[in-house]
C-alpha cells in the first residue's frame, strides 16, 4: 500500500476528486426538496402576506421587536417568515441568536424550565461577529406551539416576562385557540391567510422557469386547485410531476391529475349514474371496480362534496343529507375504517337522495 502511495499513481485519482465532489454537490442540489430550495430568504420574498410583512419590517427597522404569535393554515409561510426575519436581523450571528424548537422536540414543562430558560438568560450584545450592529436580543421560535401541553405553556408566561430585555418569543401554530390566553395576550398576533390561487400560480410559474419545466397555465391551475391555498403542497406536487416527466418535456393535465391522485370526472359521473339506477348489485360492482383503481377514498369524498353542493339535481334537504354522510365517511376513514364499507354506505345515501 505504502509503495503504491509512493509511485505517484494516485495523482489521477487525486485530480478526479474535485469533480467527484462537484457532482456530489450537484446531486445534493437536485435532491433538495423544492419547498426548501424556494423558501423565501428575506421577508420581502414572502408571497401574499402583505400586512404581516409590512408590520414586521417596521418592527425590524424600529428595533422595537415584540413577542410574536403567527397562526394560520399549513403552508402559508409562517415558519419561512420568522426564519427570514431572523436571518435579516442577525446576519452572520443568525445561528447563535435563535433557538428553534418544533413539535418533534420534547417540549414539556421540563424543557421550558431548562432549555428555554437557560437560552433566554444568555445575554446578547449589539455587535455582530463581522463588526456590524445587530439588535441586542435573541429569538426563541416555538414552532407548532399548539402541540405544547398547557402546563408547558403556563410555565412560559413568567420566562417571557422576566427575560423580555434580552429575548423575544415567536410562537407559531395552526390553531390559535389552542394557545392559552395569558400567552396570546403577551404577543402581537399575525394571521396568515391561505394563499390566493393567482399568487400560487405565479410562484409555480417562477419555479417552472428556474427549473426549466414546461407546464402550461391550465396544468398549474389544476395543481393549485388540489392544494387548498397551501403553497407547500402545490410545490411538492409540482416536484413530483417533474420527477416523473423530467425537464424540458411538456406536462399535460392528465400527468398532473395522475400524480396528484385527482379522480377523473368519468368516475364521479359513473358513481352518480349507478346510484341513480338504484340497482344495489351494480353499485357494489362499481365500488369494487373503483377501489381497484387505488384512488384515495378521501379524495373522492372531497371531490364529491363539491359536486353535490353545486348540483342542480338535489334539493337543499337532500344535499344536507349527503353532506352529513360525507362528513361521517371522512371521519371513519381517518379512524381507519374500511374504504369499501364507507363508499358503499355513501352510495346508499345518494340512492336514498335520488328516491
Ligand atoms: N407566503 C409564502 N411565500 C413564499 N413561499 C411560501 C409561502 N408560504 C409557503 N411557502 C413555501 O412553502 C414552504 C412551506 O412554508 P412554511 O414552512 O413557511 O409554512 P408554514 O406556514 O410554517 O406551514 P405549517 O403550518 O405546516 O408549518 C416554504 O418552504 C416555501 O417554499
Ligand atoms: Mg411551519
Amino acid at each position: 500500500m505504502q509503495a503504491f502511495l509512493k509511485t505517484g499513481k494516485l495523482e489521477p485519482a487525486d485530480t478526479k476528486r474535485p469533480s467527484t465532489s462537484r457532482s456530489k454537490e450537484e446531486r445534493n442540489e437536485s435532491l433538495t426538496p423544492w419547498v426548501e430550495k424556494y423558501r423565501p430568504r428575506t421577508v420581502e420574498d414572502v408571497v401574499e402576506q402583505a400586512e404581516v410583512v409590512e408590520v414586521l419590517k417596521q418592527s425590524m427597522d424600529g428595533g422595537d421587536f415584540p413577542n410574536l404569535l403567527f397562526y394560520g393554515p399549513p403552508g402559508t409561510g409562517k415558519t419561512s417568515t420568522i426564519l427570514a426575519a431572523a436571518r435579516q436581523l442577525f446576519g452572520t450571528m443568525y445561528k447563535e441568536r435563535i433557538l428553534e424548537l418544533n413539535a418533534s422536540d420534547e417540549r414539556g414543562i421540563q424543557v421550558v424550565r431548562s432549555k428555554i430558560k437557560s437560552f433566554a438568560q444568555l445575554t446578547a450584545g449589539n455587535t455582530r461577529s463581522d463588526g456590524q450592529r445587530c439588535p441586542p436580543f435573541k429569538i426563541i421560535i416555538l414552532d407548532e406551539a399548539d402541540s405544547m401541553t398547557n402546563a408547558a405553556q403556563a410555565a412560559l408566561r413568567r420566562t417571557m416576562e422576566k427575560e423580555s430585555h434580552s429575548t423575544r418569543f415567536c410562537l407559531i401554530c395552526n390553531y390559535v385557540s389552542r394557545i392559552i390566553e395569558p400567552l396570546t395576550s403577551r404577543c402581537t398576533k399575525f394571521r396568515f391567510k391561505p394563499l390566493g390561487e393567482e399568487k400560487i400560480v405565479e410562484r409555480l410559474e417562477y419555479i417552472c422557469e428556474k427549473e426549466n419545466l414546461k407546464a402550461g397555465r391550465p396544468v398549474l391551475i389544476k395543481i393549485v386547485e388540489a392544494s387548498d391555498g397551501d403553497l407547500r403542497r402545490a410545490i411538492t406536487h409540482l416536484q413530483s410531476i417533474a420527477r416523473l416527466k423530467g425537464k424540458g418535456v411538456e406536462i399535460t393535465i392528465d400527468d398532473a391529475m395522475e400524480i396528484i391522485g385527482i379522480v377523473p370526472d368519468k368516475w364521479l359521473d359513473n358513481l352518480m349514474e349507478v346510484c341513480k339506477s338504484k340497482d344495489y348489485s351494480k353499485v357494489e360492482d362499481f365500488v369494487e371496480e373503483f377501489l381497484l383503481e387505488a384512488y384515495a377514498t378521501s379524495q373522492v369524498i372531497d371531490q364529491l362534496s363539491e359536486r353535490v353542493i353545486y348540483s342542480n339535481e338535489f334539493s337543499d334537504r337532500q344535499k344536507s343529507m349527503i353532506a352529513d354522510k360525507l362528513g361521517q365517511c371522512n371521519y371513519w376513514l381517518l379512524e381507519g375504517g374500511s374504504e369499501y364499507i364507507q363508499l358503499l354506505d355513501l352510495c346508499y345515501i345518494i340512492i336514498k337522495a335520488y328516491s
